[in-house]
């Protein structure tokens, strides 16, 4: 497990510090909602079933780091982590949605990072394997073209059981010999022959029904058809290169040394106890007044479908029945309209956590241009970079960048962060363009630059509305 399980609040805030600039209320109730997680898990065990995680509705405007924060956290938190908008329940026949996809789906999450950890764990056997593997390749001699060789019958258990071909007797001198050449890098352009799995077809089903309730039963028939005769994957010989060889024996080996049926548990596990579930645009299903028809009624319907799943129920899933009552869920929204309040009661009790974000200004841009590890402006660079050109913003230029966003954001609709793209696109079209028959291998952004650039755009409303 991650060591971010371990860290204290002060900690986790830091590390989100190094992506998301400003909205510290917002990074500590996060932190101490992980932190929970980590503390409940070591209560004593007739208490820890009773703790039941501190959601949170986080609220502010478009474009100030909502989701980005969820899906650092994710990241970070190394749990599971769906993303869903709230909206997608909303749509006309989708009233009443399967919301235990949304469980589903958590599930296939974990079992992607359980599985990827398990690699990491086997993977200097799984190298060591396969080098074993590919010296025994090379040591034999090139297999004669064999005529019509009959096709080999697909064995249930796959590669385990089926017989080696019968191999000649090589010395063990020889084989360390191969073994150092092959260390040396000698060996990488000899071509072998090995077995790899083809994936079957593709399966033409999914889709092919609409409406509630039916991706259960989407979900049953696909297994049922994939494991028809015909459509599983089978095995074929193919010939490549070592060095392309060592990565596919490698892989074949890390999935052989790993147990599916461990990872599954596992990951049924994980989602239990360290799921996340976000859910982005919460407001929209939020309806004013109460009790009326139309639109409000299918809302009211969304946040009733919902509540179980966040109350804690029981999911089965094709891994085994996923319990949801420890699943952290966060749930976002602009909130203009409506209000929390706004929420069947229910639902608000279930979201006891409230943090505001705050609004971007001008001082955060210029914050949110350079200092993130994945900041705009180090975006730009490292492309540009790839065309050789080395491109670098003074003080100045980030300054003036910062301010036209702010403005924007006043004069139009205010997009929060997002606005800096639009900025940052417009100031670089044309270098973006140039870039690949651009003769200078050093451009440097200044102020006047940028306000040579951007200010005829700000100038004319027209041109301003559309382009940033
Ligand atoms: N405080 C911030 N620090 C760094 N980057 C930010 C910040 N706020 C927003 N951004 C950047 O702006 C973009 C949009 O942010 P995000 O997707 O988090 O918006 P949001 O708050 O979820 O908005 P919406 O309500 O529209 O979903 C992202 O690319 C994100 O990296
Ligand atoms: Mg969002």
């Amino acid at each position: 497990m991650s060591n971010l399980q371990a860290f204290t609040p002060r900690e986790i805030v830091s590390e989100l510090d190094r992506y998301i600039v400003g909205q510290h209320k917002a990074k500590r109730a996060i932190a101490i909602a992980l932190r929970n997680r980590f503390r409940r898990q070591r209560v004593a065990p007739e208490l820890r079933d009773e703790i039941v995680p501190k959601n949170i509705i986080m609220i502010g405007p478009t474009g100030v780091g909502k989701t980005e924060l969820a899906r650092r956290l994710a990241k970070l938190a190394q749990a599971p982590f769906v993303k869903v908008e709230a909206t997608k329940f909303t749509e006309v026949g989708y009233v009443g949605r399967d919301v235990e996809s949304i469980v589903r789906d958590l599930v296939e999450q974990a079992v992607e990072l359980v599985r990827k950890e398990q690699l990491e764990q086997v993977r200097t056997r799984a190298q060591h394997q396969a080098e074993e593997r590919l010296i025994r390749l090379l040591a034999r001699p090139p297999a004669p073209a064999e005529p019509a060789a009959p096709q080999q019958p697909i064995n249930p258990f796959g590669f385990v059981l089926s017989k080696p071909p019968a191999e000649p007797q090589i010395s063990d001198s020889e084989l360390s010999e191969l073994r150092k050449r092959l260390r040396a890098g000698e060996l990488e352009e000899r071509q072998v022959e090995i077995e790899v799995d083809e994936p079957g077809p593709a399966l033409p089903l999914v889709s092919m029904f609409g409406g509630a309730g039916m991706e259960e039963m989407e979900r049953k028939m696909s297994e049922v058809l994939g494991n028809l005769p015909g459509m599983k994957g089978q095995t074929r010989r193919r010939t490549m290169r070592v060095a392309e060889a060592r990565r596919v024996l490698e892989d074949q080996e890390a999935s052989r040394l790993v147990d599916m049926d461990n990872v599954k548990r596992l990951a049924v596990e994980r989602t239990e106890q360290s799921g996340i579930v976000f859910l982005d645009e919460i407001d929209k299903v939020a309806s004013r007044g109460g009790g009326q028809h139309g639109p409000d009624v299918s809302r009211e319907g969304v946040q009733r479908d919902l509540l179980p799943i966040v109350e804690g129920s029981t999911v089965s899933t094709k891994y085994g029945p996923v319990r949801t009552d420890h699943v952290l869920f966060i749930a976002a929204g602009a909130f203009h309209v409506s209000k929390v309040s706004d929420l069947i009661p229910e639902l608000q009790g279930r979201f006891p956590v409230r943090v505001e974000l705050e609004s971007l200004r001008k001082q955060d841009f210029v914050r949110i241009l350079t200092e993130p590890k994945n900041a705009l402006t180090r975006q730009y660079q490292a492309l540009l970079q790839t065309e050789g050109i080395e491109l670098s913003f003074t003080e100045d230029a980030v300054e003036a960048l910062a301010s036209y966003a702010a403005e924007a954001n006043e004069r139009a609709e205010n997009i929060g962060a997002r606005r800096l793209h639009t900025i940052m696109e417009a100031l670089l079209d044309d270098l973006s363009f140039r870039a690949s028959e651009l003769s200078e291998r050093v451009v440097v952004m200044d102020g006047a630059k940028v306000r040579a650039t951007l200010e005829p755009i700000m100038q004319s409303d027209d041109l301003s509305k559309y382009i940033l």
